[in-house]
Formats: C-alpha cells, sequence, structure tokens
C-alpha cells in the first residue's frame, strides 16, 4: 500500500469518543487512514487534545487555535492563553479558527479581531490556517485580503459554498477546500461546485464527531466513514476512492506542517 488516507479534520479528543476512542483508532488504521489531524477548539480542549496526541504521536496531529464560535466579550485572555500554548509544542497548523454568523451574530467585531490575531501567527510561524465558515464567506475574505491572502496558506475546513465563493477561494492558490459528510447528502449541491475545483486543491475530512456521511447519516462521525466520502468525491472526479486517498493525501501532506510521513 502506497501512503494512506489522511482525515484533515476531526475532534477525536471530544467526549463522544469517551467509550470507543481507542476502538475507533484501530478502526480507522484498519481501514487504511494513515493520520488524523487535530483541530482544536478552545482552551478547555487542549488538554485532552495535547493527551490524545501523546498516547499516538505518529498518527495523531494537532493543530493551535481558537474557534469562532468560542469567542464572546471575555476572548482576549482566551486568545493569549491559546497563543501561550504556541510556543510550547509542534503543531501542523492553526485551527480551527474563522467567522460564524450562524449561531450569533452578537459577536462579529470580536470574532474579526480574534480571527485576524490568528491569522497573523500562521503567518509569522509559517503554519497553514484551518478556516470554519458559516453564514460569513464574505467577513471571511474580508480578513484574508485584509492580513494578506498571498501570504497566507490554509483550508477552507467544511466547504459548503456556491460557485461563486469557490471562485474567491480559487484566486488565492494558497488556499485548499476541505470536503467532509456533506456531500453526500441527497439534498447537497455540492458535488457539482467541487467539480470545477481541480483535485491537487481537495482534503479530505470527516469533522467527527459531527456530519456523517450517508448511509451514517445523523449518527455520530468516526475517522473510518471517510472512505464513504472518498468514494463519492471520486465519482465527481472519474477516479477510484483509493486515488482520491492517495492524491488528497499528497495534498494535506503538501499543505500541513510536522506530520512525520514522507510525500
Ligand atoms: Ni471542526
Amino acid at each position: 500500500m502506497t501512503g494512506g488516507l489522511i482525515d484533515t479534520h476531526c475532534h477525536l479528543y471530544l467526549e463522544e469518543f469517551d467509550t470507543d476512542r481507542e476502538a475507533a483508532i484501530v478502526r480507522a488504521k484498519e481501514s487504511g487512514i494513515e493520520a488524523l489531524l487535530l483541530p482544536n477548539v478552545d482552551t478547555t480542549t487542549i488538554g485532552r487534545m495535547l493527551d490524545l496526541t501523546d498516547q499516538h504521536p505518529d498518527f495523531v496531529f494537532p493543530m493551535m487555535g481558537l474557534h469562532p464560535t468560542s469567542v464572546d466579550g471575555g476572548y482576549a485572555k482566551m486568545l493569549s492563553e491559546t497563543e501561550s500554548w504556541l510556543g510550547k509544542r509542534t503543531y501542523c497548523g492553526i485551527g480551527e479558527i474563522g467567522i460564524d454568523l450562524y449561531w450569533d451574530k452578537s459577536w462579529l467585531k470580536e470574532q474579526k479581531i480574534v480571527f485576524e490575531e490568528q491569522l497573523r501567527w500562521s503567518i509569522d510561524r509559517q503554519l497553514p490556517v484551518a478556516i470554519h465558515t458559516r453564514e460569513a464567506f464574505a467577513e471571511v475574505f474580508d480578513s484574508i485580503h485584509k492580513v494578506g491572502a498571498e501570504k497566507l496558506t490554509g483550508v477552507f475546513h467544511s466547504f459548503s459554498g456556491n460557485k461563486e465563493e469557490l471562485e474567491e477561494i480559487k484566486k488565492m492558490p494558497g488556499f485548499m477546500i476541505g470536503i467532509n459528510g456533506v456531500v453526500t447528502f441527497k439534498n447537497s449541491r455540492l458535488s457539482e461546485v467541487i467539480a470545477e475545483m481541480t483535485i491537487d486543491r481537495i482534503l479530505l475530512e470527516t469533522d467527527a464527531p459531527y456530519l456523517s456521511p450517508v448511509p451514517y447519516r445523523g449518527k455520530r462521525n468516526e475517522p473510518v466513514y471517510i472512505w464513504k466520502t472518498a468514494e463519492k468525491v471520486a465519482s465527481v472526479y472519474g477516479l477510484t476512492a483509493a486515488e482520491v486517498a492517495e492524491k488528497t493525501r499528497k495534498n494535506a501532506l503538501n499543505l500541513f506542517r510536522n506530520i512525520n510521513k514522507n510525500v
């Protein structure tokens, strides 16, 4: 087997996996998954994420960042605590960061400050960003251009935008899109949209425990289900799931840092 598949975005350290986390890792490995990339949520999840990293240093690789839905008026303390962790360990990226106006619009100003500050961290440390965008493409693009699109690299995680939004991303060569179970949903137009993107800018992810692909939709997601997403993406490009795994693995290793695997 050449390489394997990389799940570029999963939250395996969350409590949804407390009863079977190790079994989920075994299932992932046995299916041909080679690595899991773990984006952080906020200061309450750092300990659990790093404990899991210490237990599986060749299989899980952490990112550091502050998620937009954890941002409120007390953001400054959380942000400085998050930054202090950056100097203590090695990370594969800055994430997850971004703007989310679906749940709550009242902290938009604060979300922008936090997002832009973390974009600057990524430039200073030469790490890619994993961006969470929900009902906020215009605001996210605005922040990226303000900080400097040409200096940034990263992924629009859980991409579910339209063709116009995809065109904006295509203009920024440092960015890829992360595709998960949403692409398998019956009412999703996402497969038509991603057909407009070349496969060298596609990453696969689960976002586990969320967004399970069909036929597991509505159940807890886990890394092994990523193969259902790989199959759907393969059908878009006229490839096999194994070919999609290999190509997106290469993309992941080109984008993310400090993953001790050979491209
Ligand atoms: Ni996430």
